[in-house]
């Protein structure tokens, strides 16, 4: 992975007088005695002192495969935007148009809308099926009311054997969805508790619904291994994390906005995951920079007359895939109406690359400073480093802000009030 941050506007000495700032915010990561300091599990994750309960993923992961011809999450926030960003990202937009061998992958109790638990019953109906259910608490509403109905027509349609068809992601001994696993004998896998929902993407919350998804979570694991050994070392030149958190907080101090733009649509939900991490993390006190996303070109044609000539509010930072290999070539036509033929047996990448280095030159012009994170491929190696080199910046990013990285006390305000007003309500 590659930071290039050479068009932010900020000069060297500028960067070195923060690298202080920066390496004082890694001790405190690594050493793990800062602010959430209970919370830092996830910088060392591994399955190596676990393999049962990764062997038993997999398990779960094949029977699945083979029982179901779909497979509803339920979740929100933390417990399901990773694997929606993963399958979606590995398996395209429309990976349940075409599964073939694979099951259809949907999505549920990540919202209150009526329609989502009416379509997924239908799914319930219409299919084989099994579902996931991840909550960490076990007690948020989204998730639990989606649970409840869904659960129960489970065992209208299969029985007793709707026990084997559930699995549940949640704590090892609280909360609800604890006490619904063991006493109904669903197969369950643990949340760690040192590690929050949107830090959690590498345990069997991501894990489990991308394995049913037919990705490689072997090569999930050694990408998150390999990454781990280019990140954790304090380099302020040379470590990327390093780099980008460094790029953030000085244009922070006059922008607002961070936009993260891509030009391969199939990585909007992993843009949706990392609003949620930085949003999350680094929105309290009245600081954070507010995080939102854009997919080029597409919104270009939208949000594009904004970005290059509007109120200057915002930075870009540019996701871009080095190589898709998808090889969409752009054929000859025998009239040319349409003027294309100078294209003729170019990839549509290429254009692509083109609308990217187009824009980059416009956006530079129009005076908005970019960063750009360069993957090398859409594949399940680079994903993870993808992951792991966010989670990281976030955490070093909200640490120099002064602020913990991984509690959300804005979030449980909501909850807090919409509990007091169900329960007057009722
Ligand atoms: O990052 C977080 O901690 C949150 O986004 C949670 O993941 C989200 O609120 C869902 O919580 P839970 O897993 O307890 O249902």
């Amino acid at each position: 992975m590659i930071v290039d941050i050479k068009n932010i506007g900020i000069d060297e000495n500028e960067l070195k007088s923060i690298q202080e700032k920066i390496e004082k915010a890694y001790d405190m990561l690594i050493n793990k005695n800062g602010a959430g300091n209970e919370f830092t599990g996830w910088i060392d994750y591994s399955y190596d002192n676990n393999t049962e309960e990764y062997e038993r993923i997999k398990k779960a992961a094949a029977k699945i495969m083979s029982d179901s011809e779909a497979v509803i999450v339920i979740g929100i926030g933390g417990s399901y935007l990773g694997a929606r960003a993963t399958i979606t990202a590995l398996n395209g937009e429309h990976h349940n148009d075409f599964p073939g061998n694979k099951p259809r992958i949907f999505f549920c109790g990540n919202n209150l809308n009526e329609k989502t638990i009416i379509n997924a019953k239908k799914v319930i109906e219409n299919y084989n099926i099994s579902l996931i259910v991840i909550s960490k608490s076990g007690t948020t509403i989204e998730p639990a009311i989606a649970f409840r109905l869904l659960k129960h027509q489970m065992y209208e349609k299969y029985g007793d054997k709707a026990k084997d068809r559930i699995y549940v992601i949640t704590d090892k001994k609280d909360g609800a969805l604890r006490k619904i696993a063991d006493s109904e004998d669903m197969e369950s896998f643990v949340v760690p508790n040192d590690i929050g929902g949107r830090y959690s993407v590498f345990t069997p919350v991501g894990l489990l619904p991308i394995a049913c998804a037919g990705i490689d979570v072997d090569e999930i694991l050694r990408g998150l291994r390999d990454v781990q050994k280019e990140l954790l070392t304090k380099n302020f030149q040379e470590n990327p994390a390093f780099q980008y958190a460094a790029a953030r907080y000085i244009l922070g101090s006059s922008k607002n906005v961070e936009i993260l733009v891509n030009y391969s649509s199939e990585l909007s939900y992993i843009a949706q995951w990392w609003q949620q991490l930085f949003g999350e993390s680094e929105g309290k006190e009245g600081k954070g920079i507010y995080p939102t996303s854009l997919n080029y070109t597409t919104d270009l044609h939208s949000m594009g007359q904004f970005i290059q000539d509007g109120n200057k509010i915002f930075f870009e930072t540019n996701l871009i895939v080095e190589k898709n290999g998808y090889n969409v070539y752009i054929t000859q036509d025998e009239n040319n109406y349409d003027k294309l033929n100078y294209l003729s047996g170019n990839t549509i990448e290429f254009v692509n690359k083109a609308a990217f280095e187009g824009t980059f030159k416009a956006h530079l012009n129009g005076k908005v400073p970019a960063i750009i994170i360069k993957i090398p491929e859409i594949d399940a190696y680079n994903i993870a480093k993808l992951y792991y080199f966010f989670m990281l910046s976030c955490a070093l990013s909200s640490y120099m802000t002064g602020v913990n990285p991984f509690n959300q006390p804005g979030v449980e305000e909501y909850k807090k009030n919409m509990k007091e007003l169900l329960i007057r309500w009722s």
